[in-house]
């Protein structure tokens, strides 16, 4: 190998102030483990020193510890996108000392070669390994790393030994020509492979490459199924046998998109369980380990994915088991959430949301309207593209002080165009073919908790009659000024806030 070897520390040396840096991976799996900690280290002695130091971060979706945690703790961060989910990062964005942009995840690679970002000062990227003219096995996770290898203008290369020589050939890296120029995504079916094993680089790019040895698969194992995601998965599970037996899902099945958590897992536990749902495929962004039990049970056919977001047992026993290893892709964040493919493959897409409204708009990432929670991630690239969207979430919250399912979002991610059914603990709320008013009564009488029903009734009653959407501007956010006065949505006075106002 040609290139200089580097500690991290020599390699954060290289970064400067201001500069833009975009690593590989998609949540933790696949980000660099070492040179963004050496970066934060750096950016304290330079404030000790008195000098500004702060970077514009760019991701495939939320980072590890040692990059999102290291460099937001150092006070590193000026700019992120475009998705995170660690306490300090969100503390510090909604305190107003990071600029975050929240983006669909499909589109941060094509948007950095049209040039909307300027330019990328360097990537740092995890590997299994490189060769002397840049081909490069990455790691468990593709994020945007082949476009970051395009556009930055320098490359640091971490080599994680931990990487099993058998994770060659798990990638699928295709980067789309940008327009004019754009063909087709040659993906036909989840399975399809489009590009290639190995990612490239400029060989001339490289700066260096720092040796680590770092353990993979960091990702907590999720809590068990309990009585409410068991029950929301049994309801998805209902709902989409019934889709089958009434001809609207073939009875091969369809691919499925499914996030992470514990939500996510309780359904595809479900599904696994069923004896009327076939194996399918899936075309997602994240597998977890529930998705490793259902490859080896057969029930999942195959994976494409952008990420392995496997525990540490769970990636052992994956390297362990070489006759699973053709039936998972990964690919770049671009493809595994493309609109195009997505559309093409009628995936049925699942995705849990923060609160919805009685006419369906979604809340995916700001608590109370204003709080970012992690972000948009991949939910509107699946939702707005779906064969079926489904969105999921427990009726109530906090021990019945909060209701997901509210007379109006205080931030809208997904609108009632893009959702088609709602599932909660309480039932399936089935959106297609109604109106408005019409989604309302369903939303409420299926979705909703029976604790919240009287008052969500209360509200639509309330509102002026005469529109194509019923809505009262005095009350729309009455269970959420409540819940800020009172700490609990059951105590909404609709008439009190009403007879305050004169009305
Ligand atoms: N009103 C007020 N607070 C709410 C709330 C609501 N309707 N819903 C959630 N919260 C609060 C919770 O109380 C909790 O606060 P705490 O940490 O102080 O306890 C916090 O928000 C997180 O809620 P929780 O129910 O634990 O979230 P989750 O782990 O089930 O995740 C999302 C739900 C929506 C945040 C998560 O799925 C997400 O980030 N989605 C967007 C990204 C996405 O969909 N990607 C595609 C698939 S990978």
């Amino acid at each position: 190998m040609n290139y200089p070897i580097l500690t991290a520390e020599e390699a954060a040396e290289f970064v400067q102030n201001g500069f833009t840096i975009g690593v590989s991976g998609f949540t933790s799996p696949g980000n660099p483990k070492k040179v963004p900690a050496a970066i934060a280290a750096k950016a304290r002695r330079e404030h000790e020193a008195g000098r500004e130091f702060k970077v514009n971060l760019f991701s495939g979706a939320s980072t590890n510890d040692p990059t999102d945690g290291e460099l937001s703790r150092a006070e590193a961060l000026n700019f992120r996108a475009p998705y995170q989910s660690l306490p300090e990062v969100r503390n510090r964005i909604n305190a107003g000392e990071v600029h975050y942009n929240d983006r669909h995840l499909s589109e941060m690679s094509q948007e950095f070669r049209y040039g909307f970002y300027g330019k990328m000062d360097v990537a740092i990227v995890e590997v299994q390994s490189i060769t002397n003219d840049g081909e490069l096995v990455l790691g468990t996770a593709v994020g945007n790393t082949p476009t970051w290898l395009q556009v930055a203008d320098k490359v640091i290369i971490e080599i994680n030994d931990q990487l099993p020589e058998s994770i060659r050939g798990l990638h699928d890296i295709y980067i789309p020509l940008d327009p004019p120029a754009r063909r087709e995504i040659p993906i036909y079916h989840a399975h399809d492979r489009a590009g290639k094993p190995t990612a490239h680089v400029d060989p001339k790019k490289v700066i260096g490459v720092v040796r680590t040895s770092e353990p993979l698969g960091l990702v907590s194992k999720f809590t068990p199924v309990d009585d409410v995601t068991r029950k929301i998965g049994e309801n998805v599970c209902e709902f989409l046998v019934n889709e089958m037996k009434q001809g609207r899902i073939p009875k091969e099945f369809l691919p499925i998109q499914s996030g992470v958590g514990n939500i996510a897992n309780a359904v595809l536990d479900a599904l696994e369980h069923s004896d009327h749902i076939p194996a399918f495929e899936m075309y997602t962004e994240v597998v977890q380990d529930s998705v490793l039990g259902l490859l080896e049970s057969g029930h999942c056919k195959f994976a494409s994915t952008c990420s392995m977001t496997f525990s540490r047992e769970a990636m052992m026993e994956f390297f362990s088991k070489p006759e699973l290893h053709d039936r998972l892709l990964m690919r770049p964040a671009e493809i595994s959430n493309h609109p195009e493919v997505i559309r093409r493959l009628g995936i049925i897409s699942m995705n849990t949301a923060i609160e919805a409204d009685i006419f369906g708009n979604i809340n995916s990432s700001h608590v109370s309207g204003t709080r970012l929670m992690n972000g948009i991630g991949g939910s509107g690239d699946f939702t707005r593209n779906a064969y079926t969207s489904i969105f999921l979430c427990p009726s109530i919250k906090k021990d019945d002080c909060i209701s997901t399912i509210v007379p109006m979002v205080t931030h809208t991610d997904h609108t009632v165009h893009s959702v088609d059914i709602i599932v909660t603990d309480q039932g399936v709320a089935d959106l297609r073919f109604k109106d408005p008013i019409q989604c309302a009564e369903e939303i409420i009488e299926h979705a909703a908790h029976p604790v919240y029903r009287p008052l969500l009734r209360e509200y639509l009653s309330l509102c002026k009659k005469g529109g194509h959407i019923l809505m009262n501007p005095d009350i729309a956010l009455a269970f959420h000024s409540t819940l800020a006065r009172t700490g609990d949505m059951r105590q909404t006075d609709f008439a009190a806030i009403l007879e305050k106002l004169g009305k």
